[in-house]
């Protein structure tokens, strides 16, 4: 059965639109981990526009499971990520304008970034994962740089509303999947997988990990949305 983290950086994105004290990420963690998370994972992002530095730093003290803090290569990050020191650390390209993670690592192109910033977090005893596309080029340069564990984007897979091109980015990723298998490498997935399309890759016992998070948050809204109104209903009724 395949580790689930769940991904809980929207819930910071609610508390950050209003600047409030609430929704707490580290309640959610306690939650998610009660509901049988295997991982916390987390994006610090360069802007901090859904998690702050104070959420690493309480998160790192009281996720029980372990905490996955996705990371872009850059110096402040490794000193960022490396001081609070996380179970994992997963490498993810960065751009300031993106909406979310717009494409996996190039590792091939940024293999001296990738190497220095691996190196930098082991020596701080942080394992370390590199999220990248499904491209066999990917996988071949990331097992070169002795990493040993990777997460595929599966948002060419998810995002789709063309069944064919689904099929095809899937098998795109079976042959990835199997790629880094035959390396020994770790697999992982995420990025965009919701309710009704991570089944097929559910169904891959060399997936290991998932990391899910705005599918689970948004699913969060609407079971919870009936109680909340309840609650609020006996306050003001
Ligand atoms: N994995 C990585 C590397 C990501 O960057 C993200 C998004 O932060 C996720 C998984 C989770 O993606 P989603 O929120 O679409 O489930």
């Amino acid at each position: 059965m395949a580790r689930l983290g769940v991904n809980i950086d929207h819930v910071a994105t609610l508390r950050q639109a209003r600047g409030a004290v609430y929704p707490e990420p580290v309640t959610a963690a306690g939650i998610a981990e009660m509901a049988g998370a295997d991982q916390i994972t987390v994006h610090l992002r360069g802007d901090r526009r859904h998690i702050l530095d104070r959420d690493l730093e309480l998160l790192v003290r009281t996720v029980q499971t372990r905490l996955n803090v996705e990371m872009a290569t850059t110096e402040e990050m490794i000193s960022v990520v490396g001081g609070v020191g996380p179970q994992q650390a997963t490498l993810v390209p960065e751009r300031p304008d993106e909406i979310t993670t717009e494409g996996g690592l190039d590792v091939v192109r940024h293999a001296d970034e990738v190497e220095r910033a691996t190196i930098a977090l082991r020596e701080r005893g942080i394992a370390v994962s590199v999220f990248i596309d499904p491209d066999p080029a990917q996988v071949e340069r990331s097992a070169a740089l002795g990493l040993t564990h990777l997460e595929f984007n599966t948002a060419a897979y998810a995002e789709t509303r063309d069944e064919a091109v689904a099929s095809a980015e899937l098998a795109r990723l079976q042959r990835a999947i199997a790629a880094a298998t035959s390396r020994d490498l770790h697999v992982a997935a995420g990025h965009g997988l919701h309710y009704h399309n991570v089944q097929p890759l559910a169904a891959d016992p060399a997936v290991e990990e998932f990391n899910i998070g705005h599918a689970i948050v948004a699913r969060a809204v609407f079971s919870g949305l009936a109680e909340a109104v309840r609650e609020m209903k006996r306050l003001v009724g």
